[in-house]
């Protein structure tokens, strides 16, 4: 599946630079566990594939006030992007920076949003899914139509990221901007998101599961492994 993945943001890239206006495509990727082996392969195996100095990285998501270093998805996108696959340009979201106050996050993720509305918007974005189908830190019962923000994370969500959780918010691009990328591609494996897919591309369009959205958009990839197809409908698993 991390194969087959990685090959697929190659082949994104390819295209989404045939259609680019400037040389540099902006990129937003999960941070979550589901691509790591991807981003893995992107810098070995698939590291000649693309002129990844072509890349600016803009971060998808991130945990407010957490110290726990599994929440920290800048870090993350760092060791397992940044550095590996050498991209020099990036705009994320410094917790260090930003500080405690909520106003100052909400001001910050506008900004970033803004910032990559006015580059050009999203050329490439890799999803994971929640269980609860959110994406980004977008959770159930956001609107088509939101932009960035600081959100309160569902139990579920919470209930994921272990025990010893201290973050009960996140900021994150939205809807409306993840939306309007010109590739999508969303990444699930393990049945314990097999509802999630079943629902987000099989059931109705909703903001009751906002990976459905995904279906609206101009150009979707689904890679999932087979436990994560396992509820989908038989005539789409192949
Ligand atoms: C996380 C992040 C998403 C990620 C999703 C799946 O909480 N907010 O950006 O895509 O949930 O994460 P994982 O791949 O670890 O299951």
């Amino acid at each position: 599946m991390s194969r087959k993945a990685a090959s697929a943001i190659v082949d994104c890239l390819h295209r989404a630079a045939q259609l680019a206006r400037s040389s540099s495509l902006n990129v937003v990727l999960s941070a979550g566990a589901t691509p790591t082996r991807t981003y893995e392969l992107l810098a070995t195996e698939y590291r000649s594939k693309f002129d990844w100095s072509r890349v600016t990285l803009y971060q998808m998501d991130e945990y407010l006030d957490s110290s726990n270093p599994s929440q920290d998805f800048r870090e993350y996108l760092i060791s397992n992007v940044l550095t590996p696959l050498c991209i020099r340009e990036a705009h994320l979201i410094d917790r260090k920076v930003i500080g405690d106050a909520e106003a100052s996050w909400q001001a910050s993720i506008s900004r970033h949003e803004r910032r990559l509305v006015a580059d050009g918007g999203i050329a490439l974005a890799v999803h994971g899914i929640g269980r609860n189908g959110h994406i980004g830190f977008n959770e159930p019962g956001a609107a088509r139509s939101s932009t960035g923000r600081v959100v309160r994370l569902a139990p579920a969500t919470r209930a994921t990221a272990g025990p010893d959780i201290s973050s009960s918010r996140g900021v994150t691009l939205g809807m409306a901007t993840l939306l309007a990328a010109r590739e999508n591609l969303l990444l699930a494996s393990g049945a314990s998101k097999a509802e999630a897919v079943a629902e987000a591309l099989d059931g109705p369009i909703s903001s009751r599961l906002p990976a459905s959205w995904l279906r609206s958009t101009p150009a979707l990839t689904v890679i999932v492994d087979a436990p994560a197809a396992a509820m989908m409908k038989p005539n789409k698993q192949h």
